[in-house]
């Protein structure tokens, strides 16, 4: 990934990385800028894409992260990319992608930082304090098509703090700048990474997980996640509709619901998108 790029490279996933089995006959475009991977992966998916079918760029210049905020994503130092999954899972089910594309970007991050790598529910990889990667994962119904999800990632790899907007410098950190803190994996080597490698080894995770996950439908996704959370037994504020209260987050449900035990002691299941950590 680190020489030339063209303006749209198309190829086989199973080019880019060799060792996977699911999806080695996918397709894959590279985009040297692109608005969102996440938007070209879905309009590919809209139009009958297979499951597999892999978008990344080296620049998005229209990233976007959960709840409409934006994902700073410059050329040259990130992996900013996209997967059309279509897994056979029940409605109620596909929440559970979350977790699966946590736990495979969590646990590629620790084949290359020695730090505290966790995930902060539901969608955010850290090291330490500080926010590594992010996921959105969207999941549509096309008019007389099947469901698809497009599950994108944006892994901070080769940043130095200058190349974070002034606004997340303290909240953000790459691997290159965890392995200058925390130190790197021996066997990884140090420094910058090649990026190709950290996408070979992710890739290669989320296909493996992904097997892992199918026969199940993912139930203990989010068991898995346990080890990693960075939210369990912290306090939360949850905001909803018309109420706020205060609590403790015990648990996740199979879906990847947050338990919270709330100062009055009931427990309350609550949605991603009104929690924040006090
Ligand atoms: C978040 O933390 O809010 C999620 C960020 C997700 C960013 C990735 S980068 C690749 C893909 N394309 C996008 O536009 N967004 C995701």
């Amino acid at each position: 990934m680190e020489g030339p790029w063209g303006p749209v490279a198309a190829t086989r996933l199973g080019q880019l990385a060799p060792a996977l089995v699911r999806w080695r006959g996918a397709p894959c475009e590279a985009h040297r800028r692109i608005g969102s991977t996440n938007d070209r992966a879905k309009e590919l998916a809209r139009a009958g894409a297979p499951e597999g079918t892999f978008v990344w760029a080296d620049e998005q210049t229209a990233g976007r992260g959960r709840r409409g905020r934006g994902w700073a994503s410059p050329p040259g130092v990130g992996l900013w990319c996209s997967l059309v999954v279509r897994p056979p899972l029940k409605p109620g089910q596909w929440t559970r992608l979350v977790g699966w594309a946590a736990l495979a970007v969590a646990s590629t991050v620790k084949r290359f930082v020695q730090g505290p790598v966790g995930v902060k529910w539901p969608n955010d990889v850290v090291i330490g304090e500080r926010k590594a990667a992010g996921i959105l994962v969207e999941v549509e119904t096309p008019p007389g098509g099947d469901l698809f999800a497009v599950v994108g990632i944006g892994l901070n790899v080769n940043h130095r703090e200058d190349d974070f907007p002034s606004a997340l410098r303290r909240q953000a950190t790459s691997l290159r700048l965890a392995r200058e803190m925390y130190g790197p994996v021996a066997a990884s080597g140090e420094g910058a990474l090649d990026r190709q490698t950290v996408l070979q080894d992710l890739l290669a995770e989320l296909e493996r997980l992904y097997e892992e996950g199918i026969p199940t439908g993912f139930a203990g996704v989010f068991d898995a996640l346990r080890p990693y959370s960075v939210t369990l037994g912290r306090r939360v504020q949850v905001v909803g509709a018309g109420e706020t209260f205060y609590g403790e987050a015990v648990d996740f449900t199979p879906d990847g619901m947050l338990v919270v035990l709330d100062d009055e002691g009931n427990r309350r299941i609550v949605a991603a998108g009104d929690v924040s950590i006090r």
